[in-house]
């Protein structure tokens, strides 16, 4: 009995699916059918997969040619299925040609020809409907947004707003974008906005945002009170309308499969986390400016505050920071928080240099995410007995911003208003945190 095997995505199953599987049966007379996981093909890359994989191991298998229908779950895995499943042949497209030759060494390799004219890729555009974004600010992070957002599907920039004329204009000139200086034209013109303004005109651009009827992704930090968090999460509940926080880190594949983990008990009893990050900046920018919100709590306190809220939750027992200063600024600045159960601390810096990693300790072990810990792609989960350690790679496309552009589109069009990536809630106790700080209270100057 001749055994095959081939593998694929088969989102929106189409006719060249079909005739690739008719094909692949008939050089055998056993066929077996590798189905993409979701986080599979999310951790390489593919993130606009429309249909989740029990829609596409349905489809394969009515399609009447899979003898059986397996998951595709890690790099490497073709090889280990091949000899597990003692396979004579292994099958794939013609689009792959000379990719698969390394698997020779284990069965026959067959490239089958591909069917011209149709692919999943080309449906999904086809039938995508794409939502007229607008961007306030222009800033380094806006011009990092647009490049990201031409890779999710559904998410088309069209417009940005600054009240600086001549740096709206050249924005837009370089992203082909039509510039506002007139937040009300602007909220007319578009129909989902991505708030990345300098850190204190947040609450004033998402609030008149949320009132307009937009949906809203708004870049950290989001807002810096508490109270100010609350009222903008009501407003969008009310409105029925989706409000992000664009805190990249949460969004990103390997920082979610660390917190699915972590809450699976890998670890044991979380008793700890330490959590840092800093970027030096040279003077002048905004960052050293205490009039523009400046200061190391305020650029990096978000995400290293992220780590822990997400990790231990919101319901903390004390907290106190440390800081040291410079022209009315923290460059650095060490915060420690203390639940009933758990310890954590972290140290931002943009005028010191700590290493950037995070270290999350458990009753049965820890897990070690290297520098920089923010834009996760490897972490390590270890225990006493290091034969039991192991190593988790992921990828982490571009810039990282991708994950929540994603996520905020499949928000609104799946009509989620809560993501369990960052609950409003988790989003509000970050903002607490900060504006403890900013209001002085247990903070000591070193
Ligand atoms: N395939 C084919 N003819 C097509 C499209 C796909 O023969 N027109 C084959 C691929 O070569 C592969 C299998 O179908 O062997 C599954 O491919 P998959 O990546 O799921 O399909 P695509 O339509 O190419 O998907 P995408 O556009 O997302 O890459």
């Amino acid at each position: 009995m001749t055994r095959v095997i081939t593998y694929g995505t088969y989102d929106l199953l189409h006719q060249g699916h079909i005739n690739l599987l008719r094909r692949a049966k008939e050089l055998g007379d056993y066929l077996i059918v590798g189905v993409t996981s979701d986080s599979f093909d999310r951790g390489r890359g593919k993130l606009n997969v429309r249909n989740n994989v029990l829609e596409r191991v349905e489809a394969v298998k009515a399609t009447g040619y899979a003898d059986e229908v397996i998951i595709e779950d890690y790099l490497g895995q073709k090889i280990d299925d091949i000899q597990k499943y003692d396979i004579d042949i292994f099958a794939i497209g013609s689009d792959w040609v000379g990719k698969f030759d390394y698997l020779n060494e284990y069965c026959k390799v067959v490239y089958l020809p591909r069917t011209e004219g149709i692919s999943s890729t080309q449906l999904r555009a086809e039938s995508q409907v794409d939502y007229r974004i607008g961007i306030v600010g222009s800033g380094r992070i806006a011009n990092r947004f647009v490049p990201e957002s031409k890779v999710v599907n559904g998410a088309l920039v069209t417009a940005v707003m600054n009240p600086d004329k001549e740096a709206g204009e050249a924005f837009a000139k370089q992203h082909e974008l039509t510039p506002y200086t007139d937040y009300d034209a602007f909220l007319h013109e578009v129909e989902l906005v991505y708030v990345a303004s300098p850190h204190l005109t947040h609450y004033d651009y998402v609030k008149k945002a949320l009132l307009a009827n937009k949906h809203v992704l708004c870049e950290i930090p989001f807002v810096l009170a508490k109270d100010q968090a609350l009222e903008l999460y009501k407003l969008a509940e009310e409105r029925n309308l989706v409000l992000l926080e664009a805190s990249k880190t949460a969004f990103c594949p390997a920082f979610g499969h660390i917190v699915t983990l972590v809450k699976s008990g890998i670890i044991g009893e979380v008793v700890d986390v330490k959590s840092s990050l800093s970027k030096m900046v040279p003077p002048p920018t905004r960052e050293l400016d205490a009039n523009q919100a400046g200061g190391a709590m305020n650029e990096h306190g978000p995400l290293t505050l992220l780590a822990i809220i997400k990790l231990l939750g919101v319901d903390w027992h004390d907290v106190n920071f440390h800081s040291k200063m410079d022209n009315g600024v923290d460059i650095y600045t060490q915060g420690v928080i203390n639940y009933p159960h758990a310890t954590s601390s972290f140290t931002v810096g943009i005028g010191v240099k700590t290493e950037g990693n995070l270290v999350i300790s458990g009753t049965k072990g820890y897990i070690y995410v290297p520098a920089p810990w923010w834009l996760t792609d490897f972490f390590e989960v270890r225990y006493e007995d290091q034969t039991k350690n192991k190593k988790y790679f992921y990828s982490y496309d571009g810039d990282g911003l991708r994950y929540e552009i994603q996520e905020w589109l499949s928000m609104i069009v799946n009509q989620r208003r809560s993501c369990y990536k960052l609950r409003p809630g988790e989003s509000a106790a970050i903002a607490e945190l900060i504006g403890k700080y900013r209001n002085h209270e247990n903070v000591t100057e070193i």
